[in-house]
């Protein structure tokens, strides 16, 4: 077995751990050197097989915090390394993150079954590796604290829409960063199979969690793994094919899902199918905030005076919904022309932004360097979103 540089220069390893240890198996040399030197540099502790027989070895003698294995070897195959580690109780709980040449992803996508948490595709490349591999970390260090005290309530925050294209999924995600940022536990539910908008923007794979018809919460350690971690360090769950449709839907085991998670974190931010209707209003009563998002143009406007309406319905529902006018487009309607077409002033404005159209086109991982500059100019306005509705009014 090669044994990496266990060496600890300053790096930047995972809040609040200390030197995690990172278990690399693969067959080919150049890889487990490239990722070990990676880490190492990183502050991790790492260490290496060629294969996945090898690994299983190495992790019965010291089981690492973190394992990243390549999926066809000799010997024992990634795969069958998951399996094993799965099944057994001294090991289930360890993170894997797999590498696969692009032509494997179909059995990747089996491998999630089978016990993987992540995979990245070769080439490699080593900074969405690393923050995959922290992003895991984290997560996995939280599910120990939450064994160990008992979870949080989380705030729900739900996004909703009366017609599509209005940012609502964009805001979803930037709310979601932001808390993350400042050291919240966050959850974005995806809630909309049409578009799985929020989830991509996040990078969070869809595709694994689609082939589950109904995120099922009692269904456990299944449940807790169809939640994904993403590198900006909010976790998302993302509703299967068949769910989100009035007829698809099953709003009991959306509301089970919704109470599981709430227990694991502070944050739990929900994007809604378009449009809001009636068989959604568990869900609505359920939130402690519903952000009714419109954009600036007169047809998304009235709209959404419909649903103000028929959410003023729902009990408790005024003191917990904000209107919020995206400026999603320059518009030459004035304040007075607007707050006319809505049948009342909004909450909140967020301005047309670079930044959040660059967000919610690209993705965050494509403006990963400029969201200190998002967080600053939108903080004050999204901070206001999940705030106390009594603050919620920003001039901007
Ligand atoms: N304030 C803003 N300024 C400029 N562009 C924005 C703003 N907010 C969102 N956008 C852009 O608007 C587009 C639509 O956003 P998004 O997909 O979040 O809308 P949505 O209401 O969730 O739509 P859908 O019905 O497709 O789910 C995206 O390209 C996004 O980047
Ligand atoms: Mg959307």
């Amino acid at each position: 077995m090669d044994v990496g540089d266990r060496t600890a220069p300053a790096g930047s390893v995972v809040g609040g751990m200390s030197q995690p240890a990172v278990l690399i198996v693969d067959d080919e040399e150049d890889v487990r050197n490239l990722v070990s030197y990676a880490f190492s540099r990183r502050g991790y502790r790492v260490d290496t097989s060629v294969d996945g027989a090898q690994a299983l070895e190495a992790v019965h003698l010291a089981p690492p915090d973190l394992v990243i294995t390549d999926v066809l070897m000799p010997r024992m195959t990634g795969l069958e390394l998951a399996e094993q580690l799965r099944g057994d109780d001294r090991t289930k709980h360890i993170p894997i993150l797999m590498l696969s040449a692009r032509d494997q992803v179909e059995d990747v996508l089996a491998g999630y079954e089978r016990g993987a948490d992540e995979y990245i595709t070769k080439p490699i490349e080593l900074a969405l590796l690393v923050a995959k591999a922290e992003a895991l970390l984290r997560r996995s260090a939280r599910d120990r604290e939450g064994v160990a005290t008992p979870g949080p309530s989380a705030t729900v925050v739900a996004f909703a829409r009366a017609k599509g294209g209005v940012g609502a999924s964009t805001l979803a995600v930037a709310t979601a960063v932001l808390a993350a940022g400042q050291g919240r536990r966050t959850c974005l539910f995806d809630l909309d199979t049409a578009t799985h908008s929020a989830a991509e923007i996040l990078g969070a794979d869809a595709r694994g969690a689609a082939d589950h018809a109904v995120p099922d919460p009692v269904a456990g350690d299944l449940f807790d793994r169809l939640v994904v971690s993403t590198p900006p360090g909010v976790d998302v769950l993302v509703t299967g094919r068949g769910v989100g449709s009035a007829g698809g839907l099953r709003v009991d085991l959306a509301l089970g899902a919704l109470q599981r998670l709430r227990q694991k974190y502070e944050l739990l931010v929900l994007d809604l199918p378009l449009t809001l209707e009636s068989w959604m209003n568990p869900l609505v009563e359920a939130s402690s905030r519903v952000c009714l998002v419109t954009g600036p143009q007169v047809t998304s406007l009235a709209a959404l005076a419909g649903h103000t309406h028929a959410l003023a319905g729902l009990p408790g529902a005024m003191g917990r919904t904000l209107v919020v006018l995206n400026h999603v487009v320059d518009s030459p309607a004035g304040p007075a022309e607007i707050a006319r077409q809505l049948g009342r002033a909004p909450d909140v404005e967020i301005p047309n932004s670079d930044l959040l159209l660059r967000l919610g086109s690209l993705g965050w991982s494509a403006m990963a360097d400029e969201w200190g500059e998002l967080a600053s100019q939108l903080g004050p306005a999204l901070g206001a979103v999940v705030g106390s509705p009594r603050t919620a009014s920003v001039a901007l």
